[in-house]
């Protein structure tokens, strides 16, 4: 297949891992007998350093012809002032929502040959493979009124959790339609007991239940919930819920996996056109050292073959790749544990080991 692929490396490590999604993705197309073009953009602070402003008119002009958009990270010590606008995270906020992206997935799968590199025993995390599907359009991060005042009685804030029944019904059928291509287990998670919003959340994922008979849902409060993660993670499969639960969610779930260097992540609207990137940020404190552990950005290619392009055999090539480079011991320093069999390796290795293994 033919297929146009934007290259959006941002800042920091960002630059150094995508260009090891990048060297995956054409290895695929070379194998497969596929063509990828890719062009790249810039966004974030090397943006605002180029052109003033942290997305530019070009960059998004790139993102909305391609099929796919694989980033890296944005944002670093050196662009940390001035108004929110004007910072390298609003690059993506603005690029998220200007593709209509709604809805972030990230899979935490632990390989089997990182089972000792989680900071949890053995016992509790080892099978874990669950997906944090999380909304990314409404509530609390952008509800209306928001602010401060001050009266006689001090400062007063005020932020708005609002979302329609609309935008709660999309991401509920896509956590449906995603449970019912793994295990069929659905963690509808809210705190149906105490807030209007979550209440109707509840109302219509029942209703919606009723159109997959197949799938088994369990309605579970966000406390419950984050206690459930750690103690039990193996009970989860797909789990969907509104902005801010799912992003403290998806952060506390990262630790299941041995790193954050290893989370991929993608987020999606209506079409296939979806952006892809690790859920990791730039890691100034490791920049230009041959130190990033380019698996996350990896993992997203394969998240992109999948979802994007519908190439779910090359998607799993990439994953078995993934998993026979770490089995075979190869570790990044976020990795390295110093037990029996590891090869401590840096980005290069790691990305070249992993290539090698893709057939
Ligand atoms: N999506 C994004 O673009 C994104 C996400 C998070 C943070 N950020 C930005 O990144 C900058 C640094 O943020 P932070 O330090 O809080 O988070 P971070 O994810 O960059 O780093 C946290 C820790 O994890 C380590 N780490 C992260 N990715 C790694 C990898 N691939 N391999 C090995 N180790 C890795 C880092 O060395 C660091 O010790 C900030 O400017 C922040 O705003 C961007």
């Amino acid at each position: 297949m033919k297929a146009q692929i934007a290259v959006l490396p941002g800042d920091g490590i960002g630059v150094e891992v995508v260009a090891w999604g990048e060297r995956v993705l054409q290895h695929v197309a070379t194998a497969r007998g596929h063509t990828f073009t890719t062009a790249s953009g810039n966004i974030g602070g090397n943006a605002i350093d180029s052109s003033g402003t942290p997305l530019p008119d070009t960059t998004l002009a790139l993102c909305k012809q391609a099929d796919a958009i694989l980033l890296g990270a944005v944002g670093g010590p050196k662009w940390d002032v001035g108004p929110p606008e004007a910072r390298p995270e609003f690059g993506l906020l603005r690029l998220r929502k200007e593709l209509r992206l709604y809805a972030n997935l990230r899979p935490v799968k632990l390989f089997a040959a990182l089972v000792d590199s989680s900071p949890l025993k053995r016992e509790i995390v080892e099978g874990t493979d669950l997906l944090v599907l999380r909304e990314l359009t409404g509530g609390l991060y952008f509800g209306r009124p928001r602010g401060r005042s001050t009266n006689k009685q001090g400062i007063r804030v005020k932020d708005t959790l609002t979302y329609t029944s609309g935008e709660m019904e999309r991401i509920i059928r896509l956590g449906f339609d995603l449970a019912r291509q793994r295990r069929k287990q659905l963690a509808s998670v809210d705190k149906a007991n105490v807030l209007a919003s979550s209440g109707l959340w509840r109302e219509i994922a029942e209703q919606v239940a009723q159109d997959y008979p197949d799938v088994t849902v369990e309605h579970i409060l966000v406390d419950a919930c984050a206690m459930h993660l750690i103690n039990d993670p193996g009970r989860f499969d797909v789990m969907v819920t509104e902005n801010m639960f799912g992003d403290i969610l998806s952060d506390e779930a990262s630790v299941l996996a041995g790193s954050l260097g290893m989370l991929p992540s993608a987020s999606l609207g209506r079409g296939r056109r979806g952006l892809y990137e690790p859920v990791h940020g730039t890691a100034p404190d490791i920049v230009g050292q041959d130190k990033a552990n380019p698996l996350g950005a990896i993992l997203s290619v394969s998240m992109l073959l999948r979802h994007s392009l519908g190439l779910e055999a090359e998607a799993a090539a990439v994953e078995d790749a993934v998993a026979g480079t770490l089995a075979a011991g190869y570790r990044t320093p976020d990795l390295t544990r110093g037990g029996p069999g590891e090869r401590a390796v840096g980005t290069q290795e790691m990305g070249e080991a992993v290539l090698e293994r893709i057939g």
